[in-house]
């Protein structure tokens, strides 16, 4: 018997992953597969809902983060890791659902009016979009799941999620759905090559599939202290982007060593990036040797994502069984 609680969490594939989606939540998923049941999935169709007009970068998405997953940690024989699109079962009860979700609910969500103000060369005002917490209330209920790793900006979706399983609940007098918790981690926040917070849309990010050479091209030129313009000008190391990646990739003594030579001149920008350098190439060559494996055998790839998927399936069937008749729609025909 498995009696372990279940855990499930996606990512939209509208970009390629990068470090601040492996130390922010790949590394946090890892680990909980010591003690749960952990459904891990690409949102593909999550991935319409912005970028319906230009689809032509999902399934390169989908592919990438699957191979990311993998080489990050996420382990199959414990698993099951797939593809929403695999399991069209969440579309029937995302369907369902959005029968019993008052429009408020929606329009209330932040990112709701967020994401029209930022992607303002795109028309959002669209169902679908509108939708998106009910297509990803249907991902995270159809498994009955009960903890949900995301970011602190997924807790408004989080709560319609809970909102939309206790209506359903109430409505058709079941217990089927229990409502999901979030599970915070406290994890460091990954700056950006421009010190921003690390994200596709800024265009500040190092990507999981970035090489070595661009890795270090890219912290070669990446943003320290502007106020510290020539090599003898004392630096502030808390306004160097490159010192809050030392305080997740170096040791406490380098972190130390490299504050205070930026304090008092003793250490160049330059020599401060190298150190850097070094220590996240260590730090991500387990990575990069699995991603490379990966990468020249797509099949397998596939075929770990097609096992997860019809696995995911046989669960979501069982849900969804209990929702139709619970609605009214098992076949009687
Ligand atoms: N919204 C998540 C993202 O931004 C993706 C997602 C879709 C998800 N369905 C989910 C996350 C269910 C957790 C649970 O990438």
């Amino acid at each position: 018997m498995n009696n372990k609680e279940r855990v499930l969490s996606g990512i939209q594939a509208s970009g390629r992953l990068h470090l601040g989606n492996l130390v922010g939540a790949l590394e946090n998923w890892v680990s909980l597969q010591e003690r749960y049941e952990c459904f891990y999935f690409v949102a593909d169709w999550h991935a319409l809902a912005t970028g319906y007009a230009d689809p032509s970068e999902i399934k390169e998405n989908t592919k990438d983060i699957l191979i990311n997953f993998i080489a990050a940690g996420l382990d199959p024989d414990r698993s099951t890791i797939f593809i929403q699109s695999m399991v069209p079962q969440h579309a029937e009860l995302s369907l369902l659902l959005s029968m019993i979700t008052p429009i408020g609910w929606l329009e209330r969500v932040p990112s709701f009016k967020e994401k029209q103000e930022q992607l303002k060369d795109r028309d959002l005002y669209t169902h679908g979009f509108m939708g998106y917490p009910v297509l990803q209330t249907a991902d995270i209920i159809i498994y009955r799941a009960r903890f949900v790793p995301v970011g602190v900006d997924q807790i408004p979706h989080l709560e319609v999620s809970r909102e939309i399983a206790r209506r359903f609940n109430h409505l058709y007098k079941e217990k089927i759905f229990p409502e999901p918790e979030g599970l915070l981690t406290e994890f460091p926040k990954v700056p950006g090559l421009d010190g921003r917070k690390m994200s596709k849309s800024y265009d500040n990010a190092i990507y999981l599939s970035d090489t070595r050479e661009v890795v270090e091209q890219k912290i070669r030129t990446m943003m320290t202290d502007p106020a510290r313009r020539r090599r003898t000008d004392r630096g502030d190391p808390e306004l160097s982007p490159v010192y809050h990646l030392h305080k997740i990739f170096s040791s406490r003594d380098e972190v130390d060593e490299v504050a205070q030579g930026c304090r008092t001149a003793g250490i160049g920008c330059i020599d401060c990036k190298k150190i850097l350098i070094r220590n996240l190439f260590e730090y991500m060559e387990p990575l990069w040797k699995r991603r490379d494996e990966l990468v020249s055998n797509p099949e397998m790839v596939l075929e770990i994502a097609r096992k997860g998927s019809q696995k995911a399936g046989k669960e979501a069937e069982e849900t969804m069984k209990l929702v139709r008749e619970a609605m009214g729609m098992h076949r009687c025909y």
